[in-house]
């Protein structure tokens, strides 16, 4: 949520930071800015709009002559959209600018001594007030004005600082917001996610919470809160940099979408042996931890939170321990009944959801071990955990999810399995079947998106002008139904629902009329005739109906519009291949909409905010 990219260095800085913040546009693209420092002032150009506008504004960025500067794309919290809104924000005198991401809880109490002091607001943002209190205790020592500013400072903030009386340095600080360093010859770099500076280079910093960083063209020194030099390691990023680039594709949730099979297989294919056993090299459950959990609950947000509700079916079904699924959102502030007899599975593609962090730390707090499913190295989340599953998806650059969630479901079956196998509760050939069929996975996606891709394109183009539709399904395909409802709702903007099958009557169910979309998801054997019944309901009613099965149960053409085959496949890992032509369906509908799939309106793919 915001994006932030600083440089200083031997190159012009503002097309490095036009560069990199087109690569972070996904966190937020309601208006863009930069300030750099041109001959001992400070310049901004920003604007409402894409980063576009503020492009032309500036010839690609030609037309500034710097190179030390700062940029940021928004995510608006406070204040509306505009150019005044927009970041960077200048102290009153110019002695300031900075860039920030996150909220700034008492920035209201600030603004008003501020205010008292005499000082003028421009916009209506919470983050104007950063510049002021800098410039306000500025005096001679840029790391001391900055030690005292976040002082006062409450909420979240990932910073980037620049001050008129230097040249030659700026200044960087992350709190409870995500930010990365990254070093090179030709100067340094600050970015609030790697695809920013992944083209120039490779080497980085993950800073911690509360540090400072100073930045030069040659040397980065960071510091802790009491500004005590800090010793930092860097990390080599082995991402390929097409892995961050559309490669070809119109957009990256198509290609995001294209590329599950080598995503699943690089998250499944290293965490079997070679004698078809589980190595599970971040978690170290033993057998007596397993036995002691009275309970497990699995915490995340937005899609994250759907591969959770999966998981409830898979690890209960393995394991017979009983299974919450909790939004982040709602179990922090809920008293929930945690101690240390309780699992907690965190699952979260960035690792940074502000939600699903406080939920972690909430968990922690009151006794709970936490194991989290995380895309991005190095995060928070991951930092915290006492054990890690990394999913291997690579950078995810669509604010709709598809890769991070399908790696996240394969991660489910994986620990269901891990857990069963250290219980002994199946026998170890019962498991070794079981893991070759989820090895085959993988294929078995590919497969499901060359065979269903042109039928979905066809529904696409017949459907695309409907306003509601509603997804049902039972046991796991109720799972999915939420997922394949989001995905839809989110970038094509088509008011959608998902139903658990039986519970249609007892409301919804009027609001099928002649015409009304809805998509039966009917993949699970066991339910698959309770799942029918509830199809003919909403037939009879007038419903378009859409059914998502395996290729044996033709007997659905009966009841349906149109039905999508999937290949024959064990019920556990049916998600895994039911969800894939959902997000096509999502993608396309939204494509022939004409919306702007990648970036939908409204939303931003890190959520650092509560
Ligand atoms: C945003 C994204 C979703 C994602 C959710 C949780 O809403 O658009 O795709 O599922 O955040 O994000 P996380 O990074 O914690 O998985």
């Amino acid at each position: 949520m915001c994006g932030i990219v600083g440089y200083v260095g031997k190159e012009q800085v503002a097309p490095i930071l036009l560069d990199g913040l087109s690569r972070l546009e996904y966190r937020g693209y309601d208006s863009a800015g930069i300030a750099c420092m041109e001959n001992g002032t400070i310049r901004v150009n920003k604007a409402k709009g894409r980063l576009q506008v503020l492009s032309d504004m500036i010839d690609g960025g030609n037309a500034v002559a710097s190179t030390l500067g700062i940029g940021h794309t928004r995510w608006a919290t406070h204040g509306k959209p505009s150019d005044e809104n927009s970041h960077p924000h200048m102290s009153q005198k110019g002695k300031f600018a900075i860039v920030h991401n996150g909220i700034i809880e008492n920035y209201s109490e600030i603004k008003a001594s501020l205010i008292a002091d005499g000082v003028q607001f421009a916009s209506e943002t919470d983050s104007e007030v950063i510049c002021n209190l800098l410039e306000k205790f500025y005096e001679g020592d840029l790391l001391k004005a900055v030690k005292k500013t976040v002082d006062v400072l409450e909420g979240s903030y990932a910073l980037g600082i620049i001050c008129h009386e230097y040249e030659d340095r700026f200044i960087a600080v992350r709190h409870a917001s995500p930010l990365i360093v990254g070093l090179s010859d030709k100067g340094n770099f600050v970015a609030s996610d790697i695809p920013a500076i992944l083209s120039y280079t490779r080497k980085i910093y993950h800073l911690g919470e509360g540090e400072i960083v100073e930045l030069t063209g040659d040397k980065v020194r960071v510091f802790n809160s009491d500004l005590e030099p800090v010793i930092k390691q860097a990390e080599e990023i082995t991402w390929d940099v097409k892995s961050a680039e559309k490669d070809g594709y119109d957009y990256f949730m198509e290609k995001e979408i294209m590329e599950q099979p080598r995503a699943l297989h690089d998250t499944i294919s290293p965490r079997i042996d070679d004698h078809g056993e589980i190595v599970l090299d971040g978690v170290h459950l033993t057998r007596e931890d397993i036995e002691g959990y009275r309970r497990i609950y699995i915490t995340a947000c937005g899609s994250a939170y759907h591969v959770g509700m999966v998981g409830k079916y898979i690890i209960e079904k393995m394991t017979r321990i009983p299974v919450e699924v909790d939004l982040a959102s709602e179990f922090r502030y809920r008293d929930p009944i945690v101690d240390d007899k309780t699992l907690m599975i965190i699952i979260s593609q960035s690792g940074e959801t502000a939600d699903t962090l406080a939920a972690l730390r909430e968990g922690k707090k009151r006794g709970a071990r936490i194991l989290s499913i995380v895309n991005v190295v190095g995060s928070s989340i991951a930092n915290e955990s006492d054990d890690v599953l990394y999913t291997w998806a690579g950078p995810e650059i669509a604010v709709a999810t598809t890769k991070a969630y399908s790696t996240q479901l394969s991660m489910m079956y994986l620990i269901a399995l891990y857990m069963a196998d250290k219980l002994e509760l199946m026998a170890k050939e019962e498991i070794r079947t079981l893991l070759a069929s989820l090895i085959q996975v993988p294929e078995l996606v590919e497969q499901v998106i060359e065979t269903t891709r042109p039928q979905i394109m066809e529904l696409a183009k017949q459907y695309h002008g409907v306003e509601h539709a509603y997804y049902l399904g039972r046991n796991v395909d109720y799972a999915v139904a939420m997922e394949a409802s989001l995905k839809l709702k989110e970038v094509s903007y088509v008011h959608s629902e998902a139903y658990a099958a039986g519970e249609l009557k007892h409301g919804t169910i009027s609001l099928i009329e002649e015409g009304t979309l809805v998509v039966a998801l009917a993949g699970c054997h066991r339910v698959i005739e309770k799942t029918v019944s509830n199809i003919q309901e909403v037939k009879a009613r007038g419903a378009k109906v859409i059914v998502v099965t395996t290729e044996d149960n033709t007997g659905v053409e009966k009841v349906s519009d149109h039905v999508i085959y999937l290949p024959k496949v064990k019920e556990l890992f049916l998600p895994s291949v039911e969800v894939v032509p959902m997000q096509m369906l999502g993608f396309y509908l939204a494509k022939e909409r004409g919306c702007d799939v990648d970036k939908p309106r409204n939303l931003a793919k890190s959520v650092t905010v509560e």
